[in-house]
């Protein structure tokens, strides 16, 4: 998190070290997709003129694509299903799915989760991060006791200083969440390396590990505000 006493009030992360993109991407358990189609999605979410209907659209696309990657080692379990000829096996989830999207800019993530995830749970969590100490303000919480859950996805696409994962996870771990993951598009190497130690257990996917934060804390090169780029409020 930025120490307030080395910054001038508004450029909270102005002298704080950051560690370099190649001393967080042998991380364990990080996951920086591979995928050609998430990469040419990805330039096309930086384009600044893209705008916003199309913005939330592929953020919505890159959520069923980032689905597909953080969903690939699921467990299922057998089952029996009468086709129009005849009966034969099957396979189903071995238990239920979570999704909580971090309002408001994890909308857009979620609902693409959900183009492949049509049954899971989602459960909504509001956080605002303070724009002169960035920290996170919790100010909207709809979890609930999680039951025959196998997974829960914390969806948010900006990974930035990190403390809006982190508290994310505090909270969804306070409520006994089991078998957490957090699902971004793009992180900046101090927020993952900050996520990482404070939530060694959570597997972490994203589609780009970006270079750094700047003073005011936005992940360069980036795709700016990605709430405001979704919801056209820029
Ligand atoms: C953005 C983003 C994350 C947070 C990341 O949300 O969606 O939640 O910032 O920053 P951090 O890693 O430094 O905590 P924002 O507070 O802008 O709210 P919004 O989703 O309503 O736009
Ligand atoms: N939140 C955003 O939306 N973008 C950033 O670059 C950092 C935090």
């Amino acid at each position: 998190m930025a120490d307030e006493t080395q910054a001038p009030r508004g450029l909270p992360m102005a002298g704080v070290p950051q560690p370099s993109r190649a001393e967080v991407l042998s991380l364990p358990n990080v996951h920086i997709s591979q995928h050609p189609v998430i990469a040419h999605m990805m330039g096309m979410l930086r384009d600044r003129t893209t705008p916003h209907p199309e913005f939330y659209k592929l953020v919505r696309e890159m959520g069923t694509l980032l689905a597909y990657e953080a969903t690939s080692d699921l467990l299922t379990v057998e089952t029996t299903v009468t086709t129009p000829l005849e009966t034969t096996t099957a396979r189903k989830l071995a238990g239920g799915v979570g999704i909580v999207p971090i309002l408001r800019a994890g909308l857009g993530l979620a609902d693409g989760f959900r183009q492949v995830l049509p049954d899971a749970q989602v459960w909504h969590l509001g956080l605002r991060r303070d724009e002169h100490t960035l920290e996170p303000i919790e100010y909207y919480n709809q979890l609930a006791r999680a039951n025959n859950l196998q997974v829960c996805f914390s969806v948010d696409p900006m990974l930035a200083t990190g403390g809006s994962a982190i508290d994310a996870l505090n909270i969804l771990k306070r409520y006994r969440v089991p078998h957490l993951r957090y699902v971004g598009l793009i992180g900046a190497p101090y927020g993952l390396k900050k996520l990482r130690e404070a939530h060694p257990d959570v597997p972490i996917y994203l589609a780009a590990l970006d270079e750094r934060l700047d003073d005011r804390g936005y992940i360069c090169p980036g795709l700016g505000d990605a709430g405001d780029r979704q919801f056209g409020t820029l």
